[in-house]
């Protein structure tokens, strides 16, 4: 693992904001939710839907190609393509990845290729 600047300011990302960058080959989603601030992966593993198009509701993120829904803590899903929920099996978790603010600017925790 390695860890990587976004070149993103901690205090540019507000509560409630998302934002997509590009690290190396792998599109990552910050996003700060109710003071915290997460990483994932920013393509839908079901279909690949652009999840910064998606709805944000405090931890919830709902893609916006079939509403499958993750919990942006942990990626884990709570609700299958097309609402379904509780899910069935009907998509696979988003990669959650370590992220902090290291002198103001975020970075992100990558597996090593
Ligand atoms: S592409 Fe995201 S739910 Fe289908």
């Amino acid at each position: 693992m390695t860890w990587r600047s976004t070149d993103i300011a901690g205090a540019t990302l507000a509560d409630g904001a998302s934002r997509e960058v590009l690290l190396g080959t792998t599109s990552v989603l910050l996003i700060r939710s109710q003071g915290r601030l997460y990483a994932l992966d920013a393509i839908c593993p079901h279909l690949g839907g652009l999840l910064a198009d998606g709805l944000l509701e405090g931890e919830r993120l709902t893609c916006p190609e079939h509403a499958a829904a993750f919990d942006v803590r942990d990626g884990h899903v709570l609700a299958d393509p097309f609402g379904i929920e509780p899910p069935l099996d009907g998509v696979g978790p988003l990669t959650a990845f370590a992220v902090r603010v290291e002198a103001g600017t975020i970075e992100v925790d990558l597996p090593d290729r």
